[in-house]
């Protein structure tokens, strides 16, 4: 909470409830320009590459963090050009679900947390692993 995030345009559409709470939401839209936001009172922006949408997050945060909120197409675009660096992930033992899914990838991780009906694992990529992987989940 607090650190901005990113989200795709039809991920910004699902919401129920716009926009995420309590941090900056920036969309990615090609037609940024003239994007129709809702009239919330919040800081939100529309920018046109999730290459922007990182730089002007990275404006707007004291820890360095900025957090990509999906949808697939957004998480995809990321992995496939080296934009992210940890995974933050709620797995759900549920193989029935239908939809839209998280793409694959295949990253080294390690279970963060237990809850009764799902598990909290955080994934990095493997140039950190090891000492520096354990410094980086400390911070
Ligand atoms: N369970 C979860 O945790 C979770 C989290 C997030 C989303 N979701 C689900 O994911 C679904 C949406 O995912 P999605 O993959 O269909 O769509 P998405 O990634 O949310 O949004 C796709 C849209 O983002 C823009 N976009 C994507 N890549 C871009 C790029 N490289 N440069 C500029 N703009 C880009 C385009 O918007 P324009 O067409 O406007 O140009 C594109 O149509 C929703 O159904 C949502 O419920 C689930």
């Amino acid at each position: 909470m607090g650190s901005p995030c990113i989200i795709g345009r039809k991920a910004w559409e699902s919401l129920p409830k716009k926009p995420l709470p309590g941090r900056f939401n920036i969309i990615v839209t090609k037609n940024h320009k003239n994007f129709a936001f809702p009239n919330t009172g919040h800081s939100l922006a529309a920018c046109e590459s999730v290459e922007k949408a990182i730089g002007l997050g990275k404006q707007f945060t004291e820890t360095g963090k900025v957090f990509v909120c999906g949808g697939n197409q957004i998480y995809s675009y990321c992995l496939s050009h080296d934009l992210i660096d940890r995974i933050l992930v709620s797995e759900v033992d549920d193989d029935t679900a239908e939809g839209i899914h998280f793409p694959a990838f295949n990253w080294e991780g390690k279970t963060v947390r237990e809850f009764p009906k799902f598990t909290v694992r955080e994934y990095h990529r493997s140039s950190l692993l090891g000492k520096a992987y354990d410094e980086a989940l400390s911070d």
